[in-house]
């Protein structure tokens, strides 16, 4: 036990002023999750798809001065595509030897003393969980015919998952969720996301404050069953502006935001259970209304 290493704290104060600068709002989430990974623990980030939880930890990752290794989590990630492999020729020419050894993503974050995020983490197989799981508990793996990895002082694990996710969270083992903190990352609210928009596109006013009530319409909509995140909302605005230069308009007209909204939104919303009409009209009803609460004509 006493080879186990420990975590070491990182720069908290650093890791939320790096968020300060580059997150719109979640000054909370941000002082929390900061505060949980520099106390040495892992944390487990829930939220629905294009909340700014991997904004977040990439400016908190920044902010400490620590690598982020970021692994996309499907039922694909086996513990040796996460651990690492043997380069196959090699082995047949030199047999097995640690030089030989391709480290995985999890290898490299715990040589390099990384922040490994892994999102979609509920995604991930049994077998790759309980490697994680042994990990976080002895901060040092065993990996055969390549020897022991011990995880650098400021290792880190934060999974992040989607509560609405089919495959469910309730795969993750509860041993999982007892060595890490979680944190709710939700929705913003309009004046947050508005900021999001605007800052990232710098569209007009206009054009941004109908994307952002758009998206928010199709999260609460009965003909919907999943609407769509603040992504929606800047893609339609970062096409409507393109879209009107392809047409000679000096402004974003009517039917250029409405082209721009059905390319944006159609593929990342779905439809409810027993919804009839088509999702184009759905989509193109929402961007109506959505005009018409904000005043336009
Ligand atoms: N609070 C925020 N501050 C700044 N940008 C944000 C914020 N929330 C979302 N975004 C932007 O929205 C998009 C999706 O955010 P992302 O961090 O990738 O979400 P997630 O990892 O939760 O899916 C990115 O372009 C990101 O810059
Ligand atoms: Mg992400």
């Amino acid at each position: 036990m006493s080879t186990t290493t420990t975590a070491r704290r990182l720069d908290v104060t650093g890791m939320v002023r790096v968020a300060r600068e580059r997150v719109v709002a979640r000054i909370r989430e941000a002082e929390v999750v900061a505060a949980a990974l520099s106390a040495g623990r892992n944390v487990l980030l829930e939220g629905p798809p294009g909340t700014g939880k991997t904004t977040l930890l990439r400016s908190l990752a920044d902010g400490a001065g620590v690598p982020l290794v970021l692994v996309e989590g499907n039922a694909e990630l086996t513990p040796t595509r996460l651990v690492g492999h043997h380069d196959a020729s090699r082995v047949l020419t030199e047999d097995y030897r640690p030089e030989n050894f391709v480290p995985g993503p999890l290898t490299r974050a715990m040589t390099d003393g990384a922040i490994l995020y892994v999102e979609e983490f509920n995604r991930v197989p049994e077998e790759t969980m309980n490697v994680l799981l042994g990990v976080l508990s002895e901060r040092e793996m065993h990996v055969p015919r390549f020897g022991r990895v011990t995880a650098r002082p400021t290792f880190r694990l934060v999974a992040a998952m989607n509560p609405f996710d089919a495959v469910g969270t309730a795969r993750v083992t509860p041993a999982l969720y007892d060595r890490s903190c979680r944190v709710a990352m939700g929705y913003q609210d309009e004046e947050a996301e508005l900021a999001v928009v605007a800052t990232a596109t710098g569209g007009p006013a206009g054009l941004v404050a109908q994307a952002v009530r758009a998206v928010r319409i199709t999260r609460d909509h009965p003909e919907l069953r999943i609407g769509s995140s603040v992504r929606g909302a800047l893609d339609t605005v970062l096409i409507a502006l393109e879209l009107a230069t392809v047409r000679g308009h000096e402004a974003v007209e009517d039917t250029t935001g409405l082209d721009a909204a059905l390319a944006a939104l159609t593929g990342k919303v779905t439809l409810a259970d027993g919804a009839t009409r088509p999702v184009e009209d759905v989509v193109a009803d929402i961007w109506r209304r959505a005009g018409e609460e904000l005043g336009k004509a």
